[in-house]
């Protein structure tokens, strides 16, 4: 892993697409305003489109300047963006494209190191990737990286057909996976929380904490992505990557060190251990919801079955709780809650560490429990640590109140953490996959979640079954009343 970034050029398919319009430019841009990207670097558009690098350059000064107003030396940066149309299954584009990184890489000084970024529909990568190798684009003497977005496959079967075909073309070590929440500030907090501080990691186990509670709530439904959700759902986009990977980064044991490959390998035991459910224990174990129609005058929405390019009959689950079992010798007996839908109440993503009660109480009211000690840690929208316990009342009494410790990452210094992509884009032009995903992940997480989906498949689901700005079906909170939990809220001002 370098410290500086390298000289590379990088070419991004779907560069007229929506993702590098809103994410990959300005990132791009914040990179290069803080002296993060190689003096040497430059980048390709390629699209379908017949742009040429003005049109493709005034999109992306439009792209920085809608994202940051203030930005200045946009023009110098736009002067490093070229424009290749190009049709994806047509060698003779790939010819061309190869001539412009010669051109580039002559006058850039760019070593032949390459970044390709796939920024479009996953049913083309395959077919990239052979191009780029089969017209040349990957025999120059520098680094091949090929960064993809998910969804990567649809399930397992479909997930190796396409790794197959990359593989044939990219080690491993080149392929970076991009989960962006493995970007998130606090997702990459969570291992520092947890090895950096003497003080939870004895306690980070079945003996002192009674269960785990990964929530990711969205207030939005489906938007536009009708088409896309369809196929998809709760379930394989964001169980299958963002939840699970939280979920390894918070069970994994300490890496010995700070690679990519032991902190991966890690997280690829945690995956490993996940309790295999059978066929008629997934209805006990996982919660589906879709949302109908708001019912809430204040804030109308319409049901998902309502919405665009969605089926009228639709059986889509747009809400997911869970209950993982990881069986291995640290959290054995230890039930991890996940819970992520579309049209909640609140957007937060935020994880809940609760701990077990002491023995007895031995304080005033001794007939009630005392609140049991969380650990809240908030990925988003607020950033922070918040840890409850419980302290005296001021006064004569020994009775006890609840008090809590709070870090908040935004509180320092009005700082606003760099997005996601910024950090992974700036980890891959440095050779870092370690907030990547290895292949032996996205294997295993499909595995866990096609079984889900299989007898989910089978069944049909009551739907719609919660009632769009609420926090879900109440069979979601029965699957914890049943283990003798709740949820906790995950609104900001209550955790
Ligand atoms: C994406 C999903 O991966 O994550 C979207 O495809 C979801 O459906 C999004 O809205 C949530 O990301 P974030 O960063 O807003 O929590």
């Amino acid at each position: 892993i370098q410290s500086e970034t390298p000289a590379s050029l990088i070419t991004i398919f779907g560069a007229t697409g929506d993702l590098a319009k809103r994410k990959l430019y300005p990132s791009l841009y914040h990179l290069f305003t803080k002296g993060q990207l190689a003096e040497h670097f430059a980048v390709i558009g390629v699209g379908r489109r017949p742009w040429n690098n003005d049109t493709l350059r005034a999109h992306v000064k439009d792209s920085v300047l809608s994202s940051i107003p203030e930005a200045k030396n946009v023009e110098e940066f736009i002067s490093r963006f070229y424009y290749q149309a190009n049709d994806v299954s047509d060698s003779s584009s790939y010819i061309q494209l190869k001539e412009l990184a010669k051109d580039l890489d002559e006058k850039y000084s760019l070593q032949g190191n390459r970044i390709f970024y796939l920024a479009m529909a996953p049913e083309f990568f395959g077919t990239i990737a052979e191009h780029l190798k089969q017209d040349g684009l990957t025999d120059t003497t520098g680094f091949h990286r090929l960064v993809i977005e998910k969804p990567f496959g649809h399930d397992l079967e479909s997930a190796k057909e396409l790794n197959k075909r990359i593989r044939n073309v990219f080690d491993e070590n080149d392929i970076y996976r991009i989960d962006h929440y493995l970007g998130k500030e606090m997702v990459q907090n969570i291992e520092v929380i947890r090895f950096a501080n003497a003080i939870f990691e004895p306690l980070w186990n079945n003996r002192f904490i009674s269960n785990i509670q990964v929530t990711s709530s969205e207030v939005l439904g489906v938007e536009e992505r009708g088409g896309y959700y369809e196929n998809s759902g709760a379930l394989r986009d964001m169980v299958q990557n963002h939840m699970l990977q939280m979920v390894a980064l918070l069970a994994m044991e300490p890496p010995i060190r700070l690679t990519p490959q032991e902190i991966r390998s890690e997280k690829v035991k945690v995956l490993r251990a996940l309790k295999p459910m059978k066929d008629e224990e997934v209805e006990n174990y996982f919660v589906r919801g879709q949302y109908g129609p708001s019912n809430n005058p204040e804030k109308p929405a319409l049901g998902y079955r309502e919405e665009t390019n969605v089926q009228p009959e639709s059986n889509t689950a747009t809400f997911v709780a869970g209950k993982l079992m990881i069986d291995n010798f640290r959290w054995a007996g230890v039930p991890f809650y996940i819970r992520t839908g579309k049209r909640m109440s609140t957007k937060s993503t935020k994880i809940i560490i609760q701990f077990k009660d002491v023995p007895m109480n031995l304080y005033y009211n001794s007939d009630e429990k005392l609140a049991p000690n969380l650990l809240v840690i908030h990925i988003q929208p607020e950033e922070g640590i918040t840890l409850h316990l419980n302290a005296k009342n001021t006064g004569h009494s020994m009775e006890t109140k609840p008090v809590k410790l709070n870090f908040s990452t935004n509180d320092i210094a009005g700082y606003n953490t760099p997005e996601a992509y910024e950090k992974l884009l700036h980890d891959c032009l440095r050779g870092d996959a370690t907030n990547f995903t290895h292949w032996d992940e996205v294997a295993l997480s499909w595995n866990f979640v096609d079984k889900i989906s299989r007898v989910w498949e089978e069944n049909k689901a009551e739907f719609p079954n919660y009632p769009a700005g609420t926090m879900g079906p109440v069979e979601a909170d029965q699957l914890l009343e049943k283990d003798g939990f709740h949820w906790w809220s995950v609104t900001n001002d209550e955790n």
